[in-house]
């Protein structure tokens, strides 16, 4: 099966690299606006592929969509990233066309395609490609849950000071520094919960950490992060492609799920050879669900900035 990664940039590029080196689809094709840097690195991506022993076919094209038809999954990684200082929601005036744009090319080409959204603001993206898109809003899934239930469960075994793979955990909410909502009561070591290992200061902290911890990289780097996004993608392509229903936390529309309407918003969802299969309900704590309610106000104030 096909898959579209739109934008050869740092996440673009990642995540064709992961989705390749897992071996299950049988083509990636890249696309970006910069005369022929899709095709540069999908060649150079090419050139791995005796050296990592994969097969998947990656194809680059300077914005010719035709190269793109019958995909199954499409990625939305154009656009610009934050600088150093720059919060998400700043990057909207810009990614909202590219957005917009590439969204209508993609559906031309592949109307039964299902799009994952990484541009920035993220969640808005998402709401974005609901509004214009016309597809149905199973085949239209936010990427940044993901990402950032992985950078919790990286700083949740950094202060049990345990194996990553011993500690579970979710984000939910807004994909924003202020908006996301590492679920402390659900995390786990080893099918334990969390709380009983940790102090109130250690629990505080790893919060903040998580949170921030796409500005913690965008500062160390000069611009936003590559390996773990890209991964991330490559998670909830792999569990589409191979219908692995898996539960991902992902930036859906809701429609009453969570208190909330017409709104994409980060929740736990299967994903499978449908997209969205189920939106699954957990329970929240009386907290929990006032900050996803704010969380919520924050996204919807963005989101009052697009024009259709
Ligand atoms: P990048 O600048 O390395 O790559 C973006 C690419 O998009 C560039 O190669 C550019 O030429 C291309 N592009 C721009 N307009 C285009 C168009 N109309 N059609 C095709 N290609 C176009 O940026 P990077 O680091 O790859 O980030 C991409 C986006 O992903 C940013 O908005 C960033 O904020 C976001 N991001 C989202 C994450 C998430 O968790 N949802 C995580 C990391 C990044």
């Amino acid at each position: 099966m096909k898959v579209t990664v739109v934008g050869a940039g740092a996440v673009g590029a990642s995540c064709a690299e992961y989705i390749a080196m897992k071996d299950f689809a049988s083509e990636v094709v890249l696309v970006d606006i910069k005369e022929g840097f899709a095709e540069g690195k999908a060649m150079d991506l090419m050139q791995t592929a005796s050296l990592n022993g994969f097969d998947t076919k990656i194809t680059g094209t300077t914005g010719d969509y035709s190269k793109t038809a019958g995909s199954k999954v499409a990625v939305i990684t154009s656009g610009i990233p934050r600088k150093p200082g720059m919060t998400r929601e700043e990057l909207i005036g810009i990614n909202a066309g590219i957005v917009k744009e590439v969204t209508e090319n993609l559906v031309k080409h592949s109307p039964d395609v299902i799009i994952i959204v990484v541009s920035n603001p993220m969640d808005t993206m998402a709401y974005l490609v609901h509004k214009t898109s016309g597809l149905p809003k199973e085949r239209i899934i936010g990427m940044g849950g993901a990402l950032d239930s992985a950078r919790f469960k990286y700083r949740l075994a950094e202060a049990l000071e345990s194996p990553i793979s011993d500690v579970d955990g979710m984000v939910i909410a807004a994909h924003s520094d202020t908006g996301m909502l590492p679920l402390f009561s659900k995390a786990t070591r080893n099918g334990v919960p969390v709380s009983e290992f940790l102090t109130d200061e250690q629990k505080a902290s790893v919060i903040e950490e998580t949170k921030v911890g796409g500005a913690t990289l965008t500062k160390l780097l000069g611009t936003s992060a590559w390996y773990a996004p890209g991964a991330a993608v490559s998670v909830m392509v792999q569990s589409i492609l191979c219908d692995q229903k898996k539960m991902i936390p992902c930036s859906l529309m809701l429609e009453g799920e969570y208190g909330q309407n017409d709104i994409c918003l980060g929740v736990p969802a299967i994903i499978g050879k449908n997209g969205v299969e189920k939106i699954v309900n957990i329970t929240l704590t009386v907290d929990e669900q006032l900050k996803f309610a704010e969380a919520a106000q924050a996204v919807r104030e963005v989101n009052g900035d697009l024009k259709f």
